[in-house]
């Protein structure tokens, strides 16, 4: 099964894609947890990403799109992938439909994952973030424990720097101006299913899993 998930920043894309890679057996692939690992190393790539990241706007295409494409090449992904952040404009998307052409492959689905600004906005303000596992809890939803340490593996356990309030401004302004379209790209194309991401994360995903 060859996925994308789309959707707001913040709808629950990490959350549903986690869960769709155990179901489905394939690898899960965020650019943007690609960045922060990247950045955690202090690789060249994740200190380009890091002023992008900070303040809500993309990574570069001619960054972005060359990275997505070795980890396709990756022979993991020979039985399917889930995409999660990535295509996030038109040309990125374009770039994928070669990508996966010149491995002989197509996506199955693109899954709009849809909810309000209000709901996405109370689920990023509250998330929490496992440093060493990559985790995500949220303070009201799924809070971690009180000693700050991740149950699956004692990461610390902290709040990414993009999820200040101002920079979540920013981030929903850029998904409006250059995500978005991407949304009805993929409607054009006939394979856009959407679902309603204001749901629980159990009911998301069975409308997700029910959809493909
Ligand atoms: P990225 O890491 O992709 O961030 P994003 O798209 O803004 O999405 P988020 O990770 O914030 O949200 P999510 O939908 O995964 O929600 P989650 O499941 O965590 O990108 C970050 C940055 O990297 C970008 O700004 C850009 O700079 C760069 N970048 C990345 N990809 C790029 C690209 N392709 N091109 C250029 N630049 C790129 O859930 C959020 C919270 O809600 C959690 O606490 C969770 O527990 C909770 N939650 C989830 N679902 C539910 C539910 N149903 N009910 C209640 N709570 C829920
Ligand atoms: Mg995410
Ligand atoms: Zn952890």
């Amino acid at each position: 099964m060859r996925l994308v998930l789309l959707g707001p920043p913040g709808v629950g894309k990490g959350t549903q894609a986690v869960r769709l890679s155990k179901r489905l057996g394939v690898p899960h692939i965020s650019t943007g947890d690609m960045f922060r690992e990247a950045l955690a190393k202090k690789t060249a790539l994740g200190l380009s990403a890091k002023e992008y990241m900070d303040s809500g706007k993309l990574v570069p295409n001619e960054t972005t799109i060359g990275l997505v494409r070795d980890r396709l090449e990756n022979p993991d992904c020979s039985r399917g992938f889930i995409l999660d952040g990535f295509p996030r404009d038109v040309a990125q998307a374009e770039a994928l439909k070669k990508i996966l052409k010149s491995l002989g492959v197509s996506l199955d689905a693109a899954v709009y994952i849809d909810a309000g600004p209000d709901i996405v906005v109370k689920r990023i303000t509250g998330r929490r973030v496992c440093e060493g596992c990559g985790a995500t809890y949220h303070m009201t939803f799924n809070p971690p424990p009180e000693d700050g340490k991740c149950p699956k593996c004692g990461g610390r356990i902290y709040q990414r720097v993009d999820d200040r309030e101002d920079t979540v401004r920013e981030r929903l302004k850029v998904y409006k101006a250059l995500t978005e379209p991407v949304v009805d790209y993929y409607e054009g194309v006939g394979i856009l299913r959407t679902v309603n991401g204001e749901e629980d994360a159990n009911e998301v995903l069975a409308a997700i899993i029910s959809m493909i």
